[in-house]
């Protein structure tokens, strides 16, 4: 099976690196440079949806792995279908799931999936203005930009005078046309789980829960980012757990998707909030969590292209895919500056192979000197398996040490439960 996997991060490389173990495989393309991808990728630089889809056809793959969501909101599962090739993750229309967070009230409402009160906002209706601004006097409130804001269009507000402050900045335009439309939501409290489900439109199988780390520092302190550092499975949430889950959200949401016509192939990602009143879903994405997909390929056993393949092409496999026992613990190292900026060009010591630990590069690379330079702001994912949690997690931080460079960030409390964030 000749393969395209598009999209060069952390996602991307652990994808790559368990694609790269599949003994179905032929060819392995990329869509650009990563230092980290396996020997036997050839990269093929292509970065927009035409460009894609042209390689794609150029090299007859039989299968297009798609890890961020910005080409599926782009159209590139559109543009390949009528060409006949099986592509891993939605249309537009569907991804819109994840594009578009009133949309995803919209849908969640028609499948009667629990999520939080919220109240829509939109900035050429001076009545929905006047509403919010009444809301916010009771403080407690999440502020959400409607479209994708990188990770940014979200303030969590415990107060009047900070809800009130953080309106006026997502309001007043830092977020262009992603604002146009803004939700005020409930503010819920609890622990937060991550639980995929590989889906062919019809069908949908439960991955093992995640959990991810999304504020930058210790603790869940500092400013959000798109996440420090994830494990799998998290205890808080069983496999009877997921499949309870897979059945109250993932299903009911893939009906409504299927119902209007845009049904949704690929994988589809819940974030959960467990509340004392139960699961409640914060986000849906339609594309593997970064880094949570690294803590997963590192524990997967199967042959990945198999449910990959079937979940593309409308045909995914009975049963579910076959996990090591034990956890995966996945570690990001992060740039000087990162999420506000990032520093690049710093030199990265490599560590040794170990056992049981795979490094994912995210954001390096490889000058003509040989030496290993960062060049973003997530530089790299450690990510260790183990008998359990704590062997996992003790793996990746011995590994950590290894890797180190110049004004490195990382949280040093990745897969420790509590506090959750
Ligand atoms: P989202 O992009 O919608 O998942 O939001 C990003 C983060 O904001 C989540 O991971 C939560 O930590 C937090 N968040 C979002 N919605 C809520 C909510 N209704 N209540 C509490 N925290 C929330
Ligand atoms: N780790 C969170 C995300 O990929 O959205």
């Amino acid at each position: 099976m000749n393969v395209l996997l598009v999209g060069t991060g952390g996602r991307e490389a652990a994808l790559a690196w368990r694609i790269a173990l599949s003994p179905q495989l032929g060819q392995l393309t990329v869509t650009g440079p990563n230092p980290g991808w396996p020997r036997l990728a050839q990269v093929r630089e292509a970065g927009t949806v035409a460009q894609i889809t042209a390689l794609a056809r150029e090299l007859e793959v039989d299968l297009v792995v798609v890890g961020p969501e910005a080409p599926l909101a782009e159209g590139l599962a559109d543009a390949l279908d009528p060409l006949g090739i099986p592509c891993f993750g939605p249309s537009a229309a569907a991804a819109r799931i994840e594009t578009s967070k009133v949309f995803a009230k919209q849908i969640m409402a028609e499948a009667s999936v629990q999520t939080a009160g919220f109240l829509q906002v939109n900035r050429d209706d001076p009545a929905s203005v006047e509403r919010a601004l009444e809301r916010l006097l009771r403080g407690d409130v999440v502020i959400k930009a409607d479209g994708l804001a990188a990770g940014k269009g979200v303030f969590v507000c415990r107060s009047p005078d900070q809800a009130r402050a953080a309106f006026d900045e997502v309001m007043g335009g830092r977020f262009g046309q992603a604002a146009d439309t803004v939700l005020l939501e409930d503010l819920l409290t609890g622990p937060e789980v991550s639980v995929f489900a590989l889906t062919d439109g019809v069908s949908a199988v439960g991955l093992p829960s995640c959990q991810d780390h999304k504020a930058l520092l210790d603790g869940g302190q500092g400013p959000n980012t798109g996440g420090m550092g994830a494990y799998t499975p998290c205890p808080l949430l069983d496999q009877a757990g997921v499949e309870a889950v897979v059945e109250q959200v993932h299903r009911p949401v893939l009906r409504a998707l299927a119902a209007r016509g845009t049904p949704f192939k690929g994988v589809l990602y819940a974030g959960l909030m467990l509340t004392e009143d139960g699961p409640r879903v914060l986000e849906f994405n339609a594309r593997f969590g970064d880094p949570e997909c690294q803590a997963l390929m590192s524990l997967w056993e199967d042959d990945v292209l198999t449910w990959l393949h079937g979940a593309a092409s409308g045909a995914l496999p009975a049963g579910r895919p076959r996990f090591s026992e034990g956890a995966a613990c996945c570690v990001v190292l992060a740039s000087r500056g990162y999420p506000e900026t990032c520093e690049r060009g710093v030199i990265i010591t490599e560590g040794p192979n170990r056992r049981d630990v795979n490094v994912f590069h995210a954001a390096t690379t490889r000058l003509e000197d040989g030496l290993l330079r960062t060049a973003g702001g997530r530089v790299l994912g450690v990510s260790a398996t183990g008998a359990d949690l704590e062997q996992a997690r003790v793996r990746a931080y011995e590994a950590v040490e290894d890797w180190r460079f110049e004004g490195c960030q990382l949280r040093c409390d990745i897969g420790r439960r509590l506090p959750p964030s």
